[in-house]
């Protein structure tokens, strides 16, 4: 049997994971060669929350350290996360943004995609997926596991069987809460095998512990490739230790062979790195905690819960929020818990607790019962959606969503010449995502002071009254991490909520 391979991700979701995603290119660089020696079958470096903490929090440009990581690591291929039809964003973006996206993106130098979308709707991957390929680029199709009574092995499988007709060079199994298990992760490849004839990539965190046992499951099962990290960002929220892992495999048939000796060297150095960022690292995402199992809810979310309850004085309704988290998305039918879906259902399960359940909706829990974020796993609750409508005076959407969104490249195109900003595609694009922050880095005006509330998301919809005039918008960012901050008006009364990133 071929030996496993290894994708490393201490330059994206390790640092993302451990450290909100406050890694600079400057911090990455001397670590570069070094990574780009060990033979990793990949090094994800780019997307997730990264462009937003670039443009943000590091005053750096995106595709400047995706250029300067190609050089520095030239032999490597490098990986991206991409957010579907969100881009890197939390809305949907028109057609034409995200194809001129994935462009500037390939030709700065990006060679895998990592390609998602929250509620697992293979339509909202249709135009990244097809406009990878068209570059030339290797697109993987991800999978996001969640547990719920319509997530079965056989769903997973068929959404597998779609991404091989459309084309995706490989299968990621994306398990961005780390609530695999062993045995359902053995399972789950060993039946993607069986259907599927493409390679396949297992994604986890270790949060519950179960991340290195569920990769050796996987292994045992013929998964292709697993993603590790790098201690310090390594283990806890992050994806389990690349020695580690090794030491797990020794004598194993499919152990791979990476040098024990430069791993050590990577890590004597990013302990420095972590060291230096230690305003952004927290014991809370290094320990092992199984209550996600209990909850089944993401560990970054549960630890933001406890702070965000305290502040709001509801520290003692963390149990009761918690909670809440499974029926707001049974109601929203079952959909995954990751960016953006993690951060609406977080909100609306605080508002349960904190209104009444239902008796406000904040505006994204709207849209997703509007079926506007794409067709949820599984039923919409009748009584919601019957009073999402009667609040809205909206019909669900069934069509694609993004069709319902007019071309928008050129708009953000004269946007930015308007503004005296550059217009070619990569200006375009993230302008079209970050505009001040965009704005900002061009025009050399400090991050901080670009990180203001945000004019009215895109292409969302205005918000509708909701039964006791509720509101969710965007508000001012606390530079803490990459996390969305929402302004929730009821009845007059400010509240601020905070719900973290997650993939
Ligand atoms: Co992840």
């Amino acid at each position: 049997m071929k030996p496993v391979t290894f994708n490393n991700t201490v330059l994206r979701d390790g640092h993302q994971s451990l450290a909100a995603t406050r890694m600079s290119t400057a911090q990455m660089l001397p670590a570069a060669p070094i990574l780009d020696s060990m033979g990793f079958s990949g090094l994800e470096t780019w997307g997730g929350a990264t462009i937003d903490s670039c443009l943000r929090f590091l005053n750096e440009n995106p595709f400047d350290r995706l250029r300067a990581l190609k050089k520095a690591a030239p032999k490597t291929p490098q990986i991206m996360l991409l957010r579907g039809q969100n881009i890197v964003q939390y809305t949907s973006f028109p057609d034409d943004v995200v194809e001129a996206f994935v462009r500037a993106d390939a030709a700065a130098g990006q060679d895998v995609f990592r390609v998602f979308d929250a509620l697992n709707d293979t339509r909202n991957l249709t135009t990244a997926i097809k406009t990878v390929i068209d570059c030339g680029k290797h697109a993987r199709g991800e999978i996001c596991y969640t547990i719920s009574p319509v997530h079965t092995i056989e769903a997973f499988v068929e959404m597998g069987v779609e991404f091989e007709k459309m084309g995706c060079h490989s299968i990621g199994i994306k398990d961005m809460s780390g609530i695999l298990k062993p045995q359902v992760a053995y399972q789950l490849v060993k039946e993607l095998k069986r259907k599927v004839g493409l390679p396949i990539t297992l994604h986890t965190h270790d949060t519950a512990g179960l991340g290195a046992a569920a990769y050796l499951a996987a292994i045992e099962a013929g998964v292709d490739t697993v993603e590790t990290s790098i201690m310090p960002f390594a283990n806890g929220t992050g994806q389990p230790d690349t020695a580690r892992m090794l030491a797990l495999l020794d004598g194993h048939p499919r152990c791979p062979d990476y040098d024990p000796a430069k791993l050590q060297e990577l890590r004597i150095y990013f302990e420095d790195v972590y060291k230096q960022l230690s305003k952004f690292t927290s014991p809370a995402n290094e320990r092992v905690d199984s209550d996600i199992l209990v909850f089944q809810v993401p560990g970054g979310m549960l630890s933001n819960f406890r702070n965000q309850l305290v502040e709001q004085g509801m520290a003692d309704k963390f149990d009761e929020v918690v909670r809440e988290i499974p029926v707001v998305r049974e109601a929203l039918g079952w959909i995954p818990l990751v960016t953006p879906t993690s951060q609406i259902v977080g909100t609306q399960a605080m508002m349960n607790v904190k209104f009444g359940r239902w008796k406000m909706i904040c505006q994204p829990a709207q849209d997703i019962a509007l079926g506007k974020y794409g067709k949820a796993p599984g039923p919409i609750n009748p009584e919601v959606l019957a009073q999402v409508e009667k609040v809205s005076g909206q019909k669900p959407v069934t069509c694609r969503p993004a069709d319902l969104l007019a071309p928008g490249l050129e708009g953000y195109r004269k946007q930015c010449a308007d503004k005296g900003l550059p217009t070619d595609d990569e200006m375009a694009v993230l302008f079209a995502m970050f505009p001040q922050q965009v704005e900002a880095l061009v025009k050399g005006t400090p991050a901080a002071q670009a990180d203001k509330p945000a004019p009215a998301a895109k292409p969302a919809p205005a918000p509708a009254p909701a039964p006791a005039s509720a509101s969710a918008s965007p508000a001012k960012s606390d530079g803490t991490g990459p996390l969305k901050h929402f302004a929730l008006t009821v009845n007059g009364q400010r509240h601020d909520v905070v719900v973290e990133t997650l993939d």
